[in-house]
Formats: structure tokens, sequence, C-alpha cells
């Protein structure tokens, strides 16, 4: 399966799926990553990894519909068969997301429906939850809204700050996610609607 990443940033997340493209049973491969900030150090682990990295910028576009336009012209000029956002900081159109329906992933850093948006863990903090943590959802026009794939629990302990919590939760990330790819490239993930069928039942 031909997977293009998104990104806009440090890519964390991004180096735990080149590292897990690598397993030789891994049943992917990245074909792009596409970054719209050029300083996106995720660039650097992708050309490191020999991966095609490319840049589209929304500066360069006059709005929202045109630069999603010039992103599925790169997307699908790579052959992108799946396409996983990571930390990608841009709001998507609905035509995007209808382009890529039950192809696009996202990893959010909390335990959905909670805390759809941003600052997830001083949230999370702020509430005094006792457990925080991460989704991999399907895409769909709903922001932060499309159905969960699989979700990781860590709890939240005395002391904590955003930054710690952040960090505990992102460990947690870089295992669910390269888990949720390899069940998509194995043919076993499919959105349905509102609803998530793994192997054929309902998650
Ligand atoms: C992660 O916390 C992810 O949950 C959120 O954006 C962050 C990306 O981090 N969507 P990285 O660029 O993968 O390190």
């Amino acid at each position: 399966c031909q997977v293009a990443v998104l990104i806009s940033g440090s890519g964390t997340n991004l180096q735990a799926l080149i590292d897990a493209a690598a397993a030789e049973d891994a049943g992917f491969e990245l074909c792009a990553v596409i970054s719209n900030k050029a300083d996106a150090y995720g660039l650097t682990r992708a050309r490191d990894a020999g991966i095609p990295a490319a840049v589209v910028s929304h500066r360069d576009y006059a709005d929202r519909e045109s630069f999603d336009r010039a992103l599925i012209e790169c997307i699908d000029g790579h052959g992108a068969e799946l396409v996983v956002l990571a930390g990608f900081m841009r709001i998507l159109t609905p035509g995007f997301v209808r382009h890529y329906s039950g192809r696009l992933l996202n990893i959010h850093p909390s335990l959905l429906p909670k805390y759809q948006g941003l600052n997830t863990h001083q949230r999370a903090l702020d509430a005094g939850d006792a457990e925080h943590g991460v989704t991999v959802h399907f895409v769909t026009e709903e922001l932060d809204g499309g159905p969960p794939i699989v979700q990781a629990v860590v709890p939240v302990e005395p002391g904590d700050t955003a930054g710690i919590l952040a960090k505990r939760v992102q460990q947690r990330e870089h295992s669910i996610y390269p888990l949720a790819v390899r069940w998509f490239a194995g043919g076993r993930l499919r959105m349905d609607g509102e609803r998530v069928l793994l192997d054929g039942e309902l998650l």
C-alpha cells in the first residue's frame, strides 16, 4: 500500500511510520511526505530515509480550495492509496476530505470525542482528568469528529505539566499510528459511514 504522509512540523509520528515501513512484513511504503511548511524537520527525516519530500505552502494559494487542489495533485501524483495526517496543522476542505473518503487518517492527542481542537493536554489537566490519551481516526468533514479506529490511554500523574503529559501521550502515538496503517494496508480496516470495521467486525 502506497502511503502519503502530510506534516507541518517535527514529524515524530512520521519517524515512527518510517521505522515501521522498514519491517519486512509492513505491507506499506511511504511514497511521499508533504509539508505545508518548508522548515518542517519532518522533511529532513523523509530525505534521510530516501522518501520523496515536497512542500506545498498554503501561503502560495489564494484560498483553501486552491491550496487543497494543489495538495491533491501532489498526493495523487505520487500514487498514494492512503493519506495519513501526522501533525498537519491545516484544516482541510470538504472537497479534499471527500476525495479521500475512507482512506484518510488522522491522529489526535486526546481520547476523542473529548477535547477536539487544540491544547488538548492542558485541557485534560485543567479538567482534573485521571486519564488522557490519543486517538487514530478516519477523517470526515467534521473536524476531529470522524470515527475512531484505535485509542491509547495514559494516566495523568500528580505534578504533570502539559509538556510532560504530551511526551507520555506521544510515546503511545508512535505505536498506535503504525498499527492502524498496517491494518489498513493489510485490507483489514474499512470505514462504513460513521462506523469502522476491522476484519469485518464493528469496532
Ligand atoms: C502529535 O501530537 C499529534 O497527535 C498531533 O500533532 C502532533 C504531531 O507531532 N496531531 P509530530 O510532528 O508527529 O512529532
